[in-house]
Formats: structure tokens, C-alpha cells, sequence
């Protein structure tokens, strides 16, 4: 039987000391890990960081999304990990992408639309913070596509 495809949003508080540089390099090194884990586990997804914070949707099949995000959520390196959205999707947002980078990894960047995005679905304000999130994620993603086409 084919597996159900899950899918989970979280966003999270980013937990390091230190300046952009070594932010820069955590950054490049979750990615790196993220891309092969989840090329191997059949896991597609986004990661945005921004104002401090991650946000990140994995999709994929179920016990292996749940495998990830456990480690995920036990990782010093964030906290507040706050779910906006889990269970059971028809379909792949990001399926060309064994997690896509959603920001800048050389900098901190303070972005004004992820700013209100973030504040609502900290303070889960919003029924639809998940979809919120996807959707920011979503644009934002596309629009690397489209710098990396120009
Ligand atoms: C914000 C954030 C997102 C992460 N995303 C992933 C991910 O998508 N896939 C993954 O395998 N690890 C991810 N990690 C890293 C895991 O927490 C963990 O360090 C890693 O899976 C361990 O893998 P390894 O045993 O291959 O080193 C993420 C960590 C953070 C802080």
C-alpha cells in the first residue's frame, strides 16, 4: 500500500550566540545535512530564515516526516518550535526541492511580510497560520527560482 503523504509547518526562535558569520554557517551546515537526509527519506520541503526566526514545511511519507521532525524539534540550535500544520496532503508543494532555502544565508535579514507572518503564527492569532506560512514560503522560493533564471 502506498504510503499517506504528511506534511508539517513549524516555525521556531533561532538559538545562537555569536554574529552572522557563524549564523551564516549553521545555516549552510542544516541545509547541507537537510538536503541529503531528506533526499533519502523521500522528503521535500522549504526553510526560511528570517528575523530570527526558521520556518519550514517537510513533506514526505509519514513515518519519515515524523522521524525528521523529531530530530528537529530536539535541536539546541532553535526553540519555540510552534506546528501551524500537520497531517495528511494530497500533494507536494515543493516536489523539486529536498529542502529549498527561502533567504539570504549570508545575512540576517529582517524582512517586513515574514515579520507579520511571524508574529501571528507565534501567537497563533490565526486559524490559518499554516497556510499563511506555506503561502509566504511559497513566494518566496519562487522568487529565487526566478533570480536564478535572470
Ligand atoms: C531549523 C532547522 C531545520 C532543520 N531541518 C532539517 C531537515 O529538513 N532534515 C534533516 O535531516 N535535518 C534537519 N535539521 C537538522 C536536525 O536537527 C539534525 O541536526 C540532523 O537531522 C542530524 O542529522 P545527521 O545525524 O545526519 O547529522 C534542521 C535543524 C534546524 C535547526
Amino acid at each position: 500500500m502506498k504510503q499517506e503523504l504528511y506534511r508539517v509547518v513549524y516555525c521556531s526562535r533561532i538559538r545562537l550566540s555569536g554574529g552572522e558569520a557563524r549564523i551564516a554557517g549553521e545555516l549552510r551546515q542544516i541545509l547541507a545535512t537537510s538536503r541529503r537526509n531528506n533526499a533519502r527519506a523521500d522528503i521535500s520541503g522549504a526553510l526560511l530564515f528570517a528575523n530570527n526566526c526558521f520556518a519550514q514545511t517537510l513533506e514526505g511519507p509519514r513515518a519519515a516526516v515524523e522521524q525528521c521532525f523529531e530530530r528537529i524539534q530536539n535541536d539546541p540550535r532553535h526553540a519555540d518550535v510552534t506546528v501551524l500544520e500537520y497531517g495528511v496532503t494530497a500533494a507536494r508543494e515543493f516536489p523539486k526541492w529536498s529542502m529549498a532555502f527561502a533567504g539570504d544565508p549570508a545575512t540576517t535579514t529582517h524582512d517586513p511580510l515574514a515579520f507579520v507572518v511571524f508574529e501571528g503564527a507565534f501567537a497563533r492569532s490565526r486559524p490559518d497560520s499554516g497556510s499563511a506560512m506555506l503561502g509566504l514560503l511559497h513566494g518566496l522560493v519562487r522568487r529565487e527560482e526566478a533570480w536564478a533564471l535572470a
